[in-house]
């Protein structure tokens, strides 16, 4: 496959020889009935009961689905619930009020342990506070905090209340926050002093403070002190201590509040090609049961199981599977403020040998980092406790995926990759752990109930082997329901392309390529429109240029991902081209402080090369799959469709001169 600018790719990446799942797993496993995907087909959407059956619903829905205003599907319409009350007040009531629902490892070595009655306190205190502060239903509520635990207890507050949360990643910049807000209108930020970076005391306040001079609305901002002596603050008008604030309503309770299927429970904002952040609506009852649904059974989470998923909150996959799916099915979910190699290398060994986690789930970025440290680390610690380990977030290749599997699983555990999106809201592909064979770079087939495609530009679904756009052809429960800023840009982006409104044939495009193989399953590659993975999220080159481009005396700047010299990370390379008057010496700082207050220190380039020109295609397009293999020193295929081929050797001799 071609998109026609030379960037497709024709061959995946191979698999490993398949794995069936350890008997003494499949015979626990909370999916073990090998029929599954048979009896949800031949009894879909209705096969949906069985997520939402999960749950506890105020009022029964009437109808599962509803495709009337297709692609604006709706779920469960007709039923009231509270997601909250699913995740906590549910617990309590069953006598498991002393259950642990979250244990949180601080960076500097603190913990803490919440049962699920603490949780119900805080939640009902700080909604209590929110509440106070004037927030009403359906106000946006911005979350801007690290991994502490007010950030799930929070989201849970305003979920209570029935205020969509908007949380954006604490390492983002004022300016991601601002244009975050801004576009959701929201009047309401909840974020901290600082946090703590690799022992470090950081400030978070002053990065909220410059995003809340940028914005028209006036904000009321919550401020929770977690760094106390180490980053003293004073609190201006409009501003609230969030402990004081929730000391002001110990002991109260707020009735949670009954939201329809299809309100909205929160908002998450994800790059576009196009630059502008998209702001991905998820509604109560599709996307809560999907999410437990999936937790149960694709991670296999019980309730007695210490579970821990290693993403960060502020993305999706901390929304889903660190806050609402584990809590939902009543279970412990282990919240780790730190890094992987703060205070060393073993770190994550340590906290899962202490703790006794049974599963855990983390991204391919992380495994190939360990697989660079070495097998000693974990190999200090006893891991046995380990039932099932998860990958998500980018393609996982054979050998880190052996790896994981030798040295974290003790060449027992299966694996799941886990394939989804931010706008899907849970998980789509997956081996499910009891039943499937593994094959290890493959992330399974479509889940009982989802259908996926791989098809070519035309929309004709390819054979066997070959490479495509992968499509989701039938609706499902977590699926976004619109973006914020308009329903327009959500057919645009999601729909238009795959699918025949006159027959009313709705396609979903994930914007990724894909295999299939003979036996259905399916192996993600990448995106089609050049996003750059790095440490497991993933950044719009299109966004990080428009940054570059917009310092003084920058012409133009593509960016690429060149891989370590080790093969195990991605870094962003960028080639920029100045204007006349300018050179190299005159705006690689610019660059590299405007990269990082617009988008943040990940997507800073590793490298800068400059150049007269960008290699481009006849019809003006830059030559991005060109400007990947020089960065990564791999011989060049064809370069006679470039208009300007002359530029290649430039560019190569500038990169060996520095
Ligand atoms: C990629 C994260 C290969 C993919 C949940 C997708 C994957 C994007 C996998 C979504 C996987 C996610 N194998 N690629 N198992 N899981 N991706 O919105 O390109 O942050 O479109 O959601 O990550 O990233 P997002």
């Amino acid at each position: 496959m071609d998109d026609g600018n030379g960037r497709g790719r024709t061959h995946p990446a191979p698999t490993g020889s398949p794995r069936d799942p350890p008997a003494s797993f499949a015979e626990q496993a909370t999916v073990s009935n090998g029929g599954i995907h048979e009896e949800f087909d031949a009894n879909w959407p209705d096969c949906w009961d069985r997520a939402a059956e999960l749950l506890s619903w105020i009022e029964p829905y009437d109808t599962v689905l509803d495709d009337e205003d297709a692609p604006f599907y709706r779920w469960f319409t007709g039923g009231k619930l509270n997601a909250a009350a699913n995740c906590v007040d549910r617990h309590v009531e069953q006598g498991r009020k002393t259950h642990t629902a979250i244990r949180w490892e601080g960076k500097r070595g603190e913990r803490a342990t919440y049962t699920y009655q603490d949780l119900y306190v805080a939640i009902n205190e700080i909604a209590a506070g929110l509440r106070e502060l004037g927030v009403e239903t359906d106000d946006v509520v911005t979350i801007y905090l690290p991994m502490i635990p007010e950030l799930p207890i929070t989201m849970l507050a305003c979920a209570r209340i029935g205020a969509p949360h908007s949380v954006v990643f604490a390492g983002l910049s004022a300016d991601a926050l601002a244009t975050r807000m801004d576009a959701a209108e929201s009047e309401y930020l909840i974020t901290c002093d600082g946090y703590y970076r690799r022992g470090d005391a950081f400030n978070q306040k002053s990065k909220a403070d410059n995003a809340r001079l940028a914005l028209e609305q006036d904000v009321r901002t919550v401020v929770v002190d977690r760094l106390g002596e180490d980053l003293p603050h004073v609190l201006g008008d409009a501003e609230w201590d969030y402990h004081e604030l929730q000391a002001t309503h110990a002991g109260e309770t707020v009735e949670p509040v009954a939201r329809d299927a299809e309100d909205m429970l929160f908002l998450m904002y994800t790059s576009g090609t196009t630059g502008e952040p998209k702001g991905v609506v998820h509604t109560t009852g599709g996307y809560l049961s999907h999410v437990a649904w999936t937790s149960r059974a694709v991670l296999d989470i019980e309730p007695e199981d210490t579970y821990w998923c290693g993403a960060d909150i502020g993305w999706i996959t901390g929304h889903s599977y660190i806050v609402y799916g584990p809590l939902a099915l009543g279970t412990t979910t282990v919240m780790y403020e730190g890094t992987p190699d703060y205070p060393d290398r073993d770190r994550l060994w340590e906290i899962i040998d202490r703790n006794a986690v049974d599963v855990f789930y983390t991204a391919p970025t992380a495994v190939r980092a360990f697989m660079k440290w070495g097998a000693e680390y974990p190999g200090r610690y006893d891991l046995s406790s380990l039932r099932l380990l998860g990958t998500v977030g980018e393609p996982i290749s054979p050998r880190p995926w052996n790896w994981y599997r030798e040295h974290v699983g003790g060449g027992e555990c299966p694996i799941v990759d886990t394939w989804w999106q931010t706008e899907t809201g849970a998980i789509l592909v997956s081996t499910l752990p009891g039943v499937d064979e593994m094959k290890p770079g493959a992330s399974g087939r479509p889940l009982p109930g989802i259908d996926a495609q791989v098809v070519d530009a035309d929309g004709t679904p390819v054979a066997a082997g070959d490479t495509g756009y992968l499509t989701i052809t039938r609706p499902w429960p977590g699926m976004a329901r619109t973006l914020y800023d308009g329903d327009e840009r959500f057919v645009r982006e999601y729909w238009e392309r795959f699918s025949d409104p006159d027959t009313d044939d709705w396609n979903y495009f994930s914007g990724d390529t894909a295999c299939l193989d003979e036996d259905g399953y399916i192996t993600v590659l990448g995106r089609v429109d050049d996003v750059i993975s790095v440490e497991g999220k993933q950044l719009s080159s299109m966004e990080i240029e428009s940054a570059i481009t917009s310092v003084d005396g920058i012409a133009e700047a593509a960016v690429v991902g060149r891989s370590s010299d080790s093969g195990d990370e991605t870094d962003i390379y960028a080639y920029v081209s100045t204007e006349r008057g300018y050179d190299g010496t005159d705006v690689r700082a610019s660059i590299v402080g405007n990269v990082e207050s617009v988008i943040g220190e990940a997507a800073v380039p590793r490298d800068i090369v400059f150049t007269p020109e960008l290699p481009k295609t006849r019809s003006g397009k830059i030559m991005r799959r060109l400007l990947e293999d020089i960065a990564n020193g791999e011989s060049l295929g064809d370069t006679s469709a470039l208009r300007n081929p002359e530029i290649v050797g430039e560019i190569q001799a500038e990169r060996d001169g520095r």
